[in-house]
């Protein structure tokens, strides 16, 4: 399959060429002569066909859940994706007009992903009426004007619509027809003094530069546009996405500038003076910005660059990364600072990221981060029904409410930021959380260079797919990350190389069963591969993934506590209120513009939060059932928690939220058994705690599971 592909685009590359009239286009000639390859550079892992992966288990259920809460409903009540002037109507948050089609991006790797007839209906209508409404010179979109027709908000179009030509063949033809119609403008425009990229006089599109910071995001629909449908646009498409570089390079948002030790922001915990734009602080822009430096070497092959984006994530991950796996900030980044909350765009955004740089560096850290945010930052800030939100969660809070205190902590996040919410902040995070959970699947499997395949992200799920002529469907059993044992069942019509990652933290005790039936210690590549061959027919293998509790220490004394790819928290009872969506900017919120499901939920813990802990003392409960709760990411649902030695302490309140970790606590009374719960089942907790030596605690005075 994949070589296939490879000789298609090395044929067209060479008509390319030879087509291309120098007269008429000097300068395309010349950029496609001083290109030491035409072809882009390929990644380690290739990503399967969107819809060739379908989810299992809980994870199942969780897509599910998206499907019939907000996600799925969004297109039917919403006003800025119903009303949107993308379909029409006149419903917008931002002259970026991107609404619509943050929601397309996530709306159709869910639709396929699982096969759902409704959302598919849903993408189905929006995709006819956008390209329908395609204008006569190409734009996609409503605006008419030089002055309202910005780049940015088309860039989920174009990823949106690349993931339908992929996943629905009878709509190739005309959304690759739509695609290049749109590129020839688009290169006209940024040939034409970056018009539509970077703002000027009168325009009304972009008035922070949004666009200009993210120009590489067109990249990926760019990439696979040349690669698989180039036509006569070679050269073209591979000059518009130079161009879209080179306008943020003038704009002042060059990420290759950023990504430098010595420039990237340390932890400081104080005012920055910061000599760079704010762009580049913006928690959202540095979770998709990690993506910049590998869009360019795809097209450059400058190794630097390949360099470089390991250095972006070592860079976020050093000084940046927070206890849950995602990006600290309101909304520029605030150090490690356990009050002040990570937007929910920037874990859906950022689990994307890494997914795709992993393909290309193949770093096993790498893809244990991205399940960091997939099983910890990114579900404990959706409510458990998947019909609200947060827009910031903070890794210590123990309540979800209206913090009124003045002046108020956060800077840019309102003050109803942490309540789970239809819009509790800006709409943005409504219409991009869909994309989080939906990518990870599209993600979870992959092809490796050897032409087999690879279970990266170990979520319960099955693929079929054809390597060459061999049809293959794997289907695996298990409840990770809430138990560490994966059964394999795999069908093939000819023998292939199979691949299990083996996360970093998983003990060289683990063990693995090959399809002869014979155990053995796992024995990983370098990447953290374990492999396995595949004869065809049915076969079974398994993988049995041993660990301890792990603790990890920040700064002035704190710690967290993490179990396989969990981080736990304190499990907190709470009370609850549900009330009608606030909107936004607080205005009144038409009935019309709200489902009965859609409620904004206060959540205010009942119990003691104020602790310290001794993670020295630390033990697993566990129970076996055979069949995990739905929906699993809520309180007391996981069949995994742990006992931790605790103390209570005198914590202040400052801005009416847990104040910084105290720096000396002092135990009061008795030290006791408390217990830890997976994060993202505990929607007030805390996470991020003080320690002290506690004299031995019996952690089986708290046994079992509730
Ligand atoms: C091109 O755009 C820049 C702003 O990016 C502006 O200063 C300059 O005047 C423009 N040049 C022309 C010829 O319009
Ligand atoms: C902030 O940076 C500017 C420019 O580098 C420098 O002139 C100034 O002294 C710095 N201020 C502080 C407080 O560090
Ligand atoms: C939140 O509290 C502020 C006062 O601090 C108030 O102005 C605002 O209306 C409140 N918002 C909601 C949704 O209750
Ligand atoms: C440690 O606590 C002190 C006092 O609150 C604070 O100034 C400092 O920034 C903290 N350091 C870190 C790295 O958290
Ligand atoms: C709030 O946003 C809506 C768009 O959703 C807008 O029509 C309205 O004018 C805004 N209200 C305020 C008070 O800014
Ligand atoms: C919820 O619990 C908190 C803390 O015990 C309490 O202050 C608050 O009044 C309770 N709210 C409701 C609605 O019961």
């Amino acid at each position: 399959m994949f070589t296939s592909i490879g000789m298609k685009r090395a044929l067209v590359a060479v008509l390319a060429l030879l087509s291309t009239d120098a007269t008429a286009h000097p300068q395309l000639r010349q950029s496609a002569k001083t290109r030491d390859v035409d072809d882009l550079v390929q990644p380690v892992y290739q990503a399967l066909p969107l819809g060739s992966i379908k989810p299992q288990g809980w994870f199942k259920d969780q897509l599910e859940a998206s499907a019939s809460g907000l996600a799925g409903n969004l297109f039917n009540f919403y006003r800025f994706v119903k009303d949107s002037k993308w379909l029409g109507g006149n419903s917008e948050y931002s002259d970026l007009h991107e609404s619509a089609p943050y929601w397309f991006n996530g709306l159709v790797p869910l639709a396929f992903g699982l096969d759902d007839w409704r959302l598919k209906h849903q993408v189905k209508s929006f995709l006819d009426y956008i390209l329908n409404h395609q204008q006569e010179d190409g734009w996609l979109g409503p605006e008419t004007t030089p002055h309202t027709r910005g780049l940015w908000g088309r860039c989920y179009i174009m990823l949106g619509l690349m993931q339908y030509a992929q996943a629905d063949p009878s709509e190739t033809d005309r959304i690759v027809d739509a695609m290049h119609n749109y590129v020839e403008l688009v290169h006209s425009m940024l040939q034409d003094n970056f018009t539509g990229l970077i703002p000027q006089k009168g325009d009304v599109f972009d008035g922070s530069g949004w666009g200009p910071a993210r120009a590489h995001e067109m990249h990926i629909p760019l990439q696979w546009l040349y690669e698989t449908y180039p036509k006569d646009n070679s050269d073209l498409i591979w000059e518009t996405m130079d161009l879209m570089i080179e306008g943020s390079t003038i704009f002042g948002t060059d990420w290759r500038d950023f990504f430098v030790e010595g420039t990237f922001p340390e932890i400081v915990y104080a005012p920055r003076n910061q000599t760079y734009s704010w762009l580049f602080t913006h928690g959202v822009n540095l979770a998709e910005a990690i993506r910049y430096p590998l869009a360019i070497y795809r097209t450059s092959h400058d190794e630097a660059l390949k360099v470089q984006t390991r250095k972006a994530v070592d860079l976020v991950a050093k000084y940046h990364k927070s206890l849950a796996g995602t990006i600290i900030g309101d909304e520029l980044i605030t150090d490690n600072n356990p009050s002040k909350g990570a937007e929910l765009c920037t874990s859906s955004e950022l689990m994307f990221s890494l997914a795709w740089v992993y393909q290309y560096l193949a770093d096993n850290d790498i893809a244990d981060w991205a399940e960091l945010t997939a099983f910890n930052a990114f579900p404990g800030q959706i409510w458990s029904d998947w019909w609200s939100h947060q827009y910031v969660q903070q890794e210590n809070q123990p309540w979800s409410r209206n913090l009124t205190e003045h002046p108020q902590m956060w800077v840019n996040v309102g003050s109803y930021g942490n309540v789970f919410g239809l819009e509790p902040d800006y709409p943005c995070c409504t219409v991009n959380h869909p994309q989080g959970y939906s990518k990870f699947l599209a993600n979870s499997f992959v092809g490796t260079e050897d032409g087999g395949i690879a279970h990266v992200f170990l979520s319960p799920g099955s693929v079929t797919t054809t390597l060459d002529d061999n049809e293959v469907t794997i289907s695996v059993d298990t409840k990770y990350p809430f138990a560490m044992d994966l059964t394999y069942s795999i069908l093939a019509d000819d023998d292939f190389t199979f691949y299990v990652r083996i996360p970093n933290w998983a003990d060289p005790s683990s063990t693995v069963t090959g399809p002869s039936g014979d155990s053995t210690k796992i024995s990983p590549t370098n990447g953290g591969l374990q492999r396995f061959d595949i004869p065809k027919g049915e076969s079974s293998i398994s993988v049995n993934l041993q660990t301890q509790p792990r603790v990890v220490e920040r700064a002035n004394n704190t710690a967290a506590v993490y179990y396989g790819p969990l981080l736990y928290s304190l499990a907190l009872e709470f009370n609850e209120t549900t009330r009608e969506p606030v909107a936004y900017n607080m205005s009144f919120l038409e009935p019309s513009s709200t489902t009965p499901q859609t409620r904004d939920h206060i959540v205010e813990t009942t119990d003691l939060w104020n602790i310290a802990i001794d993670p020295s003392q630390i033990k697993v409960v566990a129970s076996d059932a055979a069949k995990l709760a739905n929906p699993v990411w809520a309180l007391g649902a996981p069949p995994v928690e742990l006992r931790v030695a605790a103390t209570e302490i005198d914590w202040p309140i400052a801005w009416d939220t847990p104040a910084d970790p105290p720096l000396n606590p002092q135990a009061k009374g008795k030290p006791f058994s408390a217990r830890f719960v997976p994060f993202a089942s505990a929607k007030v907790h805390m996470a991020h705690l003080p320690m002290l030596k506690l004299k031995i605690v019996d952690l089986d005075e708290r046994d079992g599971l509730p």
